[in-house]
């Protein structure tokens, strides 16, 4: 391997201006905890697998996809915001880890199956806090139907009325999303076609979370509207937890351009996306998403291949907080680019980010802001030596990759 080019699960890449990806990130491409049987983001992926049970499972894709599959297959516009490099990690300008598995959509309609899964590790250049992390793991789902309208509506009750009762239990479900102007059928589809295609997504879905959620009685999920380029209509299913609504689930009809594309003009689909991280944190009450990462035996001992067991939190370790404020450059600010930084040199032992100061000059219209790093390793105590010196180098790294002005 050479100066200029990168080695990527075992492919070698030309590097170039678009090349972000950081031996750190990479070093997870080889983890695979989706296809760990005991491990709890691979208990939910079996979980959700044995739910729809007559679908193809697709787990094994690796990571790395072009720029074509993970956007422009999907209909996304090349000068879509999705695209920054600031929110992405490339391998060069054509090659990426995959921000969704929506990337594999078409991988998965052209294998001829009818309904399929994809599960894997997605890549997004994030925020630090305790929900977010540079690597998760989504589930996509798919399925489609003939597109004729008598015919759809008839596969779609057909295929309702051979599934099993929804578990009855009292998950708390809310859907007051009427199809609306801003979130329109596709002008390809009947709008009977569409209407029934749409019921049986969120049917399949409902029916997903009273399984998951059966021994939790007071869930509350909803459903809301969402914009996605490569789905009309579409929506969002969120669950609250811990004082807040999480997304757990993007969805809608799939563009009939990406359907066109597979050769299935006269099919019509639904999509979904879940992020696997989220759904085990509730289900685990896992409190922290690096512990997905942990290789502490006590915590991958506490799990076993098909069971939902409660986390019994290892004692919690002091943190250790550090502020760093500097003045910003005059352009090319991205808050992304600190929290690579910081997670670069410090690893899993950066906790949270947050911004506690922002300030302009009013003479010299600079700006200057101040974050609190907080610094707390999940399996041992860190000493403040240990700290102080990630904290150096936190700081002359940002200072020399950054150009900013530390203060
Ligand atoms: N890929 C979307 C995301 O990651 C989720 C999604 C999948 C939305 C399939 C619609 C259909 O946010």
């Amino acid at each position: 391997q050479s100066e200029d080019t990168i080695n990527v699960c075992g492919q070698e890449y030309t590097k170039d201006e678009w090349t972000n990806v950081t031996p750190n990130i990479l070093s997870k491409t080889s983890r695979k905890l989706h296809l760990h049987q005991s491990h709890p983001i691979s208990i939910i992926r079996q979980r959700i697998e044995n739910h729809f049970a007559t679908f193809k499972a697709l787990n094994r894709f690796e990571p790395t996809v072009t720029t074509k599959m993970n956007f422009d297959d999907l209909c996304i516009p090349a000068d879509h915001p999705t695209r920054v490099k600031s929110d992405n990690y490339y391998i060069n300008a054509t090659n990426m880890l995959r921000a969704h598995t929506s990337a594999h959509q078409l991988q998965g309609l052209e294998s001829g199956a009818t309904k399929f899964l994809i599960s894997g590790d997605v890549y997004r250049r994030d925020e630090i806090d305790s929900s977010h992390y540079p690597v998760f793991h989504q589930m996509e789902g798919l399925q489609y139907f003939d597109m004729d309208p008598e015919i759809t509506a008839k596969q779609v009750q057909d295929d309702i009325a051979s599934q099993a009762e929804l578990a009855a239990n009292t998950v708390q479900l809310v859907d007051d999303t009427l199809v609306k102007p801003e979130n329109p059928i596709q002008d390809r589809h009947a709008p009977e076609a569409a209407q029934a295609v749409v019921a049986h997504l969120k049917h399949s879905l409902n029916s997903m979370v009273r399984a998951l959620f059966k021994d939790e009685p007071n869930l509350q999920v909803r459903w809301i509207d969402a914009y996605f380029p490569f789905t009309s209509p579409s929506w969002e299913m969120e669950i609250f937890y811990q004082g807040e609504w999480l997304e757990i689930c993007g969805c809608g009809i799939v563009r009939q351009d990406l359907m066109d594309a597979a050769g299935l003009q006269n099919k019509i689909g639904w999509a979904f996306g879940c992020g696997l991280e989220r759904l085990s944190m509730v289900l685990f009450d896992i409190p922290d998403i690096r512990l997905f990462w942990s290789e502490d035996e006590r915590f991958l001992s506490q799990f076993a291949a098909g069971e939902i067991v409660k986390f019994k939190p290892f004692s919690k370790f002091p943190p250790c907080l550090k502020d760093i404020s500097f003045w910003l450059p005059e352009k090319d600010w991205n808050e992304n680019n600190f929290c690579e930084i910081v997670r670069g040199v410090a690893g899993d032992i950066v906790e949270n980010v947050t911004k506690i100061d922002d300030f302009t000059h009013p003479k010299t219209q600079k700006r200057s802001v101040c974050y609190r790093i907080t610094y707390r390793s999940m399996d041992r105590n860190v000493t403040n030596e240990e700290i102080n010196a990630i904290q150096e180098k936190v700081r002359s790294t940002v200072e020399e990759d950054l150009s900013v002005q530390l203060r």
